[in-house]
């Protein structure tokens, strides 16, 4: 077993959005879709595991009625590349039919999840659909997807932090940094 180092920030190469900027910008959003969605009682549905974090802040900061759903795909395994196919691990709780859904994303990069859980989604006939992602990569994007609500567009760096991990490690991080490449080589 690998023995496990505890100071994670030694990995980290640097800050790109500090935990002030995450928390402004997720404040500003909670605002837009409280305004947004008044009387709809949204359901704001968590891709799992990544958007946690952001769910539980985007919860705090939205001041209408909502209720809040799970599901949770794959794609990238213990890899820093997609594997290009997506699938669905866990499944919703509650029917959607009807219901005003926002998909709360951590990170939207090939765009690959997003559009595959926009098409299942779909099917289910939900009175709207719309997509809020705290980060967007649009330089690695391989299919189109609107979203709807974004907080930060960022360059294509391997990022972890505020719920976005590399080997399920570092989502505690309550800010966006850069992983040392040494890190996610040596695996490579
Ligand atoms: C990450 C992220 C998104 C997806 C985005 O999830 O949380 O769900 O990748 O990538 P894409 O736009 O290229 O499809 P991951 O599969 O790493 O799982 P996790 O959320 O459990 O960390």
């Amino acid at each position: 077993m690998n023995k496990s180092k505890d100071n994670i920030k030694e990995d980290i190469a640097g800050v790109l959005i500090d935990s002030e900027q995450v928390q402004n910008k997720v404040k500003e959003l909670g605002k837009k879709i409280s305004r947004d969605y008044k009387e709809k009682n949204p359901v704001l549905i968590s891709v799992l595991k990544g958007s946690i974090v952001l769910l539980a802040d985007l919860l705090k900061a939205v001041d209408i009625s909502c209720s809040v759903d799970f599901i949770a795909v794959s794609s990238y395994g213990e890899n820093t590349e997609t594997s290009g196919v997506v699938k669905l691990i866990m499944d919703l709780r509650e029917s959607i039919e009807g219901r005003h859904v926002l998909l709360v994303e951590d990170i939207v990069d090939t765009g690959l999840t997003m559009a595959y859980l926009k098409e299942n989604l779909l099917t289910r006939h939900p009175a709207s659909f719309k997509i809020c992602a705290l980060l967007s990569k649009p330089q690695r994007r391989q299919v189109n997807i609107d979203l709807d609500y974004i907080g930060f567009e960022i360059p294509d760096d391997f990022v972890v932090g505020y719920g976005l991990d590399y080997d399920e490690k570092y989502r505690n991080l309550d800010y966006i940094g850069t992983l040392k490449p040494r890190i996610y080589q040596k695996n490579g």
